[in-house]
């Protein structure tokens, strides 16, 4: 009688299934998020959002410097004004906090990818990531202001800029003010599939970017949308985007999947903060072992079709891969 198929054989041991394994994800794949604050001397820890900090720009060399030693070759940066107004105004400022802190990032490690965010929740007093106007976010006004953001970036030094505000005809706008600007060589990396997400949670109070009215439901997409997700990445590519992002990670893998499916440009996926912090908790609370839930966590985001990740463990993963690679 034919024997059965024995699937077992080739996970008989650890040196086996290293042999048949088929994704694996590698230091050069992670992009760590860093949250810069005014002020000097700071490194305090963020309220929800276990093991990550608000530093200011002068403790950068050194924070920078421990990313910089485990391999990882890419980080984005997110700022916090210390005020906030109508028109966004720290957003664009030469001498904004971002601004600063690219500057001094890259006067200490020229060789870092050095990516932005561009968006103006954090500079808006209230809290929308687009120009408000007569009550509601006023998209063609948002766009202007953040190109000027994106512009400001590429001066400071900026490698890439990655706008997250998900304003209609920000990429196009933003390609156009760099290429006037001799900055045809910076990249955008599009947040161009992003989902109005309870999964940004302990982001907002990362950046102190909660909406003081409404809700982001008006320009972030609605999580039961599929379809949308590819008339997005179209545009997106129409208007010259050269890297493209789904967010947030696990809850959407099937978009990454397909979005992986159907273009072939670069595919970046951020596994935010609320699939972190539901990781770390569960962990303290000994639910869950927590370097093998991140690491299921970030390869099932690779095997799904993302060639790089945003993520908070990217530090983390960096050393598991360093011991066990
Ligand atoms: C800014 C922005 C957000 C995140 C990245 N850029 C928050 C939001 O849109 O509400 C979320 C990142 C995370 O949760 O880790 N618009």
């Amino acid at each position: 009688m034919k024997d059965f198929k024995r699937s077992r054989r080739l996970r008989s041991s650890a040196e086996m299934r290293c042999l048949v394994q088929e994704t694996t994800v590698h230091i050069s794949d992670l992009i760590y998020p860093m949250f810069v604050v005014h002020g000097e001397n700071i490194k305090r820890e963020i309220p929800n959002l276990f093991g990550q900090y608000h530093h200011s720009v002068d403790q950068l060399k050194k924070a920078v410097g421990e990313v910089v030693e485990l391999g990882i070759k890419a980080i984005v940066l997110f700022g916090l004004p210390e005020v906030k107004d109508e028109e966004a105004s720290g957003a664009y400022a030469a001498e904004g906090i971002v601004q600063q802190a690219i500057r001094e990032v890259k006067k200490h490690y020229p060789n870092l990818l050095v990516i932005t965010d561009v968006c103006l929740c954090q500079y808006t007093s209230h809290g929308h990531c687009g120009v408000v106007k007569e009550g509601t976010v006023n998209n063609d006004e948002s766009i202007e202001t953040l190109a000027s953001t994106a512009l400001s970036h590429a001066m400071a030094g900026a490698d890439m800029v990655a706008p997250s505000d998900m304003m209609d005809g920000r990429v196009g706008r933003i390609r156009e003010v760099l290429d006037e600007n001799n900055f045809k060589h910076i990249p955008i990396m599009s947040y161009s599939v992003k989902y109005a997400s309870a999964f940004y949670g302990p982001f907002r109070s990362a950046a102190n970017c909660a909406p003081q009215f409404g809700d982001r439901k008006t320009y972030q997409m609605d999580p039961a949308n599929r379809l949308e997700a590819i008339r997005q990445v179209q545009a997106d590519l129409e208007e010259g985007a050269d890297i493209i992002m789904v967010k947030p990670a696990l809850a959407y893998i099937d978009i990454i999947r397909e979005v992986r499916d159907r273009f072939s440009m670069p595919l970046a996926a951020y596994h935010v903060s609320g699939e972190y912090a539901m990781i770390k908790l569960a962990a303290k609370h000994g639910l869950l072992k927590e370097e093998e839930s991140m690491v299921e966590a970030l390869t099932a985001i690779k095997r799904a079709g993302a060639d790089m990740i945003l993520t908070y463990f990217a530090k983390d993963m960096a050393r598991w891969i360093r011991r066990n690679g």
